[in-house]
């Protein structure tokens, strides 16, 4: 075979790899123009290459460096139609952006586990009728101790087991500016304090609403605790009060069930047990213990919190007439409730707002 013969094989193969490969439409037409010009069995290169053996022996160096240099060249040819369709395949991808498609997975946020309680608790207590009411946080000495029977000596206004603000409500008549005229008016100012208790609600109730009332209010409450596992100087209470003709135990000890029953969904699993107690609002007293039955059949008694019978002497306090009326009332942890919910065993995880908890609920 002529040497001159063979080259124009050569130069009529890289022309024709050039333009297949620039027409392929797509990573298949490219694929088999790949495999019919390069293809190591039956490819074109492969087939002119057999012509090398036949061309003169005199003209086999010239014509074995021309081959070398034709399959170069069409070897790099594919590679840039190759990564030509790889960009053109990235631009049609952007040029196909549906923006109508939901956007990257979005981290949303949550309601603390503490909220969601007290949701449930409010909807549980509403179906049984009683509406949820709100008092304020920093309260007088009237709604968190003397209306409620708390006298004067009592240990539960020490300073160290209550949060006390600097400025003290001042007595009628008093002016916020003037200097103590007296010694009078110091003793008649009335301290202030952050709520210890959401008993303080039942009495703002009652002064503005002639019975039968039916509520429940829940909130913070606060007490200088040093926080451990199940203490925290600022946890929260839901508090229910019920007055009316005729009100008994009985009734309080029913709606404690119910509730109980509602809220751990426990049906009749669920028990309430009563043992006594004293708290100065109620007589007699009592303090909650709900049964649990955990996943693992284990059986306890979970402390919820106290309640009783209105005192007569809280009725009076807010004009209502023990004579006429009686009612219940009790005031439970709803932290203790959350966390035997969700089997929470340090009261501080609900405070420390760590999002790899709180994203548990
Ligand atoms: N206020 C009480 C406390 O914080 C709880 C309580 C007990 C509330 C008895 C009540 C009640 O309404 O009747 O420890």
């Amino acid at each position: 075979m002529a040497l001159a013969e063979f080259l124009a094989d050569l130069d009529a193969l890289v022309a024709e790899a050039d333009a297949a490969f620039a027409a392929a439409a797509d990573d298949a037409a490219l694929e088999a123009a790949r495999i019919e010009y390069l293809g190591a069995k039956a490819g074109r290169l492969k087939d002119v290459q057999k012509g090398l053996g036949k061309v003169d022996k005199a003209d086999k160096p010239a014509a074995g460096k021309r081959f070398n240099e034709v399959k170069q060249s069409i070897e790099a040819a594919f590679a840039a139609a190759q990564e030509r369709r790889a960009n053109g395949a990235a631009t049609h991808q952007r040029e196909a952006f549906d923006f109508t498609l939901p956007g990257q997975p979005v981290r949303l946020g949550r309601l603390h586990p503490i909220t969601q309680t007290i949701a449930e608790m409010k909807d549980i207590m509403g179906r049984l009728g009683f509406t949820a009411v709100e008092g304020p946080e920093i309260e007088d000495d009237w709604h968190n101790f003397e209306a409620l029977n708390i006298p004067r000596s009592h240990p539960a206004r020490d300073p160290l087991d209550n949060f006390y603000l600097a400025t003290a409500q001042l007595a009628p008549g008093d002016s916020p500016g003037a200097k103590s005229k007296s010694s009078d008016a110091k003793a008649a100012a009335k301290p202030l304090l952050l709520r210890s208790q959401t008993s303080t609600v039942q009495i703002r109730v009652m002064e503005s609403t002639p019975p039968p009332v039916r509520i429940i209010s829940l909130g913070r409450v606060y007490r200088p605790d040093t926080a451990d596992a199940t203490h925290y100087p600022m946890f929260h209470q839901i508090e229910g009060l019920l007055v009316d003709r005729g009100v008994t135990m009985a009734d309080l000890k029913s709606v404690l069930r119910l509730f109980c029953q509602s809220y751990f969904a426990g049906g009749d699993e669920v028990h309430v047990r009563f043992r006594p107690s004293f708290f100065p609002f109620t007589e007699p007293s009592v303090e909650v213990d709900m049964s649990w039955t955990n996943a693992a059949g284990e059986h306890g008694w979970l402390e919820m919190g106290g309640a009783g019978m209105v005192d007569p002497n809280v009725l009076r306090a807010v004009g209502y007439d023990p004579e006429e009326v009686t009612g219940f009332a009790f005031g439970l942890g709803v932290e203790r409730i959350c966390m035997r919910q969700h089997g929470i065993t340090d009261i501080r995880a609900l405070y420390e707002n760590d999002v790899r908890f709180l994203e548990q609920f």
